[in-house]
């Protein structure tokens, strides 16, 4: 239920995706686990300003878990895709033929259905969000309640994106229902001149055939409007919608709190839907709307997981009628970007930059007739360690070739989904990736010793016991970063694409 003015209803939020991005093995919870998180403990807020740029928020701090600090309500997120997205991502790609990087036309649709700019019609992975906006501006309407909902989530996880199609879908509910459509007037607050420039906006919309009236400022007029039955009687309901609002935050948060407090006024018409990518917003600078129990209802984006990020990279590829990447590589590249931020403009650049190194690579060299012209896992480890250089890729790619195997073949093993192992269990996946490449492996011994040594780095961590063989083993570090380390060096793409 939004929280209405005038209600008093409780408030509450909605974690659709509480913002967890994935982090660290040891520190991460489950980075794979798509949906279904209800979380209602407390957690440390993240940082909620910007002061650079609002799109940093969120960023700096991938590794934090964060939720509302109230009441949080899980949703079903996400469309289930246990089905193993990377197998059906296999069979969808390879049923086209191959496309030619050296024609231009080809080239620049490729380019095209990759750009950041390029919306698709119905965005994947976002169905549920888009969903409980609609509803709640639709329930305000009904009841021409004022009411306010404040989105927030990390940069690139398709909160603005969804605003585009929530409209398109009220529209469509309009239509179907004969239901009154609320003047929208879309604002990105980083284009406003002066903070308080939103409220000038603000009532031109919503008094447009009204003279200005330049004794009373345009705040003031509209608290006036919306405090007496009379004034507000006739006046449609409104929907505003504020992107990038934590410029207000770091700008003005006076302006925050009167634009929030408007949904509060009596006889209020306003639908007010804040975008942002500050968890705590609400929690931080608007204690007033909490005091009133007027606080805004909270829908936050959960950094978007492997799955995800293959599912819709996949969407947008699909409108080609050729396979431009292995699947392997699109599989890399959603795996790192999952691992550190899960941000889609991210995963989007990345690729389009590993199609421009396979185009390099076709203008400058000629031995590489023999190989395919998909963009292959190389080219985007290549444009992966230009996106991320994490100093852990540069140790692991450093390391002797025998540990980088040991470690090799601890991915291997945990891609099963197993969360530890022993020693003795390592030495056979071990064995078997030196045997499926022709190198001698070393013995049981030495490899306790290498686990040890990687144990030093921080690497593995090892459990105690007498016998060497049955120690445990975990990784330390993300599987994502040894993959994307030692993708790059060709010995091992053969062995973890086997
Ligand atoms: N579900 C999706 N399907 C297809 N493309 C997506 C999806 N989510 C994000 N994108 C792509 O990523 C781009 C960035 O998404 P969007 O602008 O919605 O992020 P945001 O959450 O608003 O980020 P910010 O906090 O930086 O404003 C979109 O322009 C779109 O190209
Ligand atoms: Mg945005």
């Amino acid at each position: 239920m939004p929280s209405i003015a005038g209600v008093r209803s409780s408030p509450m939020s909605i974690v659709g995706a509480d913002v967890s991005s994935p982090q660290k093995r040891r520190l991460r919870s489950n980075s794979d686990l798509v949906d279904d998180t209800v979380i209602s403990t407390p957690s440390k807020p993240c940082s909620p300003l910007k002061t650079k740029s609002p799109r940093r928020c969120c960023d700096d701090s991938p590794n934090r878990r964060r939720t509302n600090v109230n009441e949080t309500v899980a949703i079903d997120n996400i469309p289930k895709m246990r089905k193993s997205p990377k197998k059906k991502l296999l069979d969808s790609f390879l049923d086209k033929p191959i496309w030619n990087p050296t024609d231009s036309e080809q080239l620049s649709a490729v380019k095209e259905a990759l750009h950041v700019s390029t919306a698709p019609s119905m965005p994947v992975c976002r169905e549920v969000e888009q969903k409980r906006i609609v509803e709640f501006c639709r329930q305000c309407v009904e009841q021409e309640k004022a009411g306010s909902l404040y989105v927030c989530g990390c940069p690139g996880t398709g909160k603005s994106l969804s605003m585009e199609n929530v409209n398109k879908s009220l529209a469509v509910w309009a239509k179907e229902t004969g239901g009154e459509l609320p003047e929208v007037l879309t604002i990105n607050c980083t284009s406003l001149s002066t903070t308080s420039e939103i409220f000038n906006k603000i009532l031109e919309n919503s008094q447009p055939h009204k003279k200005v009236n330049n004794r009373s400022t345009p705040l003031r007029q509209i608290q006036q409007l919306y405090s007496q039955k009379q004034q507000s009687t006739g006046t449609k309901m409104m929907l505003v919608i504020a992107d990038e609002l934590d410029y207000l935050i770091t700008k003005d948060r006076v302006v925050l709190h009167d634009l929030f407090m408007l949904t509060t006024l009596p006889f209020s018409k306003l639908i007010l839907i804040g975008i942002a990518n500050a968890i705590d917003l609400a929690d931080r600078f608007l204690p007033k709307l909490q005091s009133l129990n007027c606080k805004p209802m909270v829908l936050s984006f959960r950094a978007y997981s492997m799955d995800q990020i293959i599912m819709i990279l996949k969407q947008r590829l699909m409108a080609l009628s050729y396979t431009v990447f292995q699947p392997q590589a699109l599989e890399l590249c959603a795996r790192k970007v999952a691992a550190s931020s899960g941000d889609m403009r991210k995963a989007l650049g990345i690729c389009r930059a590993a199609i421009e190194r396979l185009e390099t690579e076709l203008r400058d060299d000629t031995c590489t007739s023999n190989l395919t012209s998909m963009v292959r896992v190389d080219h985007m480890a290549i444009a992966l360690s230009r996106a991320y250089k994490s100093p852990i890729v540069d140790t692991i790619q450093s390391l002797p070739q025998h540990q980088q195997i040991v470690l090799c073949s601890a991915v291997k093993l945990f891609r099963k989904g197993k969360k530890d192992t022993t020693i003795g269990e390592l030495n056979q996946f071990y064995i078997d990736v030196c045997k499926s490449s022709l190198i001698p492996p070393v013995g049981i011994m030495e490899l306790s010793c290498m686990c040890r040594v990687l144990g030093d780095q921080g690497i593995l961590k090892l459990g105690q016991s007498r016998d060497d063989k049955l120690k445990r083993v975990t990784l330390q570090i993300d599987e994502a970063d040894i993959i994307f380390a030692l993708q790059g060096i060709r010995f091992f793409a053969a062995v973890f694409s086997k």
